[in-house]
């Protein structure tokens, strides 16, 4: 099988020099890469700034805003047989992008931030048979936040993670998630290790296409 995954945060741009993003590390990603490469699949890595290396045997193309992201995936969806979205694209920018550094003055700053199109119902058009699985990253309202997005979002597989914790989610090497399928199915998995959790999603995803 084809797979097309995305990993690590975006960055929208204050000025030349200053950005929104989050605390995504990449490593869920990443370990989702390696595992589909693991059980001998062609792997697409579109990545958003991180520190990890990129994993070996992959098609790694780095991007850096929601806007590269989108592009990337728009150009290379057609080619996949199943896209897992482990990324974290911003859902704000802002309206205005400095030329120039801003100056450092003694009044208050307020950034005016206009929302990032949601790249997965973007995207939900071409999905066709295609398996799409996505993250939802929730701090509270676990299952119904990530069924709501599980709907909204056309996907078969929406794979819910506690970011509220700090040994899951966010920067950690190991993760409590909840799998839930668009046939109703839910599945509390234990804290297991990132690259176990991406064993899981993959074999999921197997599972799925045949
Ligand atoms: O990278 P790590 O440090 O290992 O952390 C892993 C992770 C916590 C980032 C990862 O497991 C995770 O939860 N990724 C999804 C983060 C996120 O954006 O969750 P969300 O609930 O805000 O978004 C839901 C889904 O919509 C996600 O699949 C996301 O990729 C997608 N999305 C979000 C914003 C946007 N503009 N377009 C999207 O398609």
């Amino acid at each position: 099988m084809n797979f097309l995954v995305t990993a690590g945060p975006t960055r929208e741009w204050i000025d030349p020099i200053r950005f929104i993003t989050n605390r995504s590390s990449g490593k869920m990603g990443y370990a989702l890469a390696r595992a589909a490469r693991a059980r001998r699949h062609e792997v697409v890595l579109v990545s958003g700034p991180v520190t990890l290396p990129a994993p070996t045997g992959v098609d790694f193309v780095p991007i850096v805003t929601a806007a590269d992201l989108l592009a990337a995936l728009e150009s290379r969806v057609a080619a996949c047989d199943a896209l897992i979205m482990a990324a974290a694209p911003a859902d704000w920018r802002p309206r205005d992008i400095s030329p120039r550094k801003l100056k450092k003055c003694a009044m208050s700053m307020t950034l005016d931030l206009v929302p990032v199109p949601d790249i997965l119902v973007r995207l939900a058009g071409r999905k066709g048979s295609r398996v799409f699985v996505g993250f939802a990253a929730e701090d509270r309202d676990l299952e119904a936040e990530a069924r709501r997005k599980l709907v909204e979002k056309h996907l078969d597989l929406i794979v819910a993670n506690d970011v509220g914790r700090p040994d899951s989610g966010f920067e950690s090497d190991a993760n409590q998630v909840v799998l839930l399928d668009a046939a109703g199915n839910t599945e509390a998995l234990p804290l297991l290790s990132k690259d176990e959790v991406a064993a899981r999603v993959v074999a999921w995803v197997e599972a799925r296409a045949h």
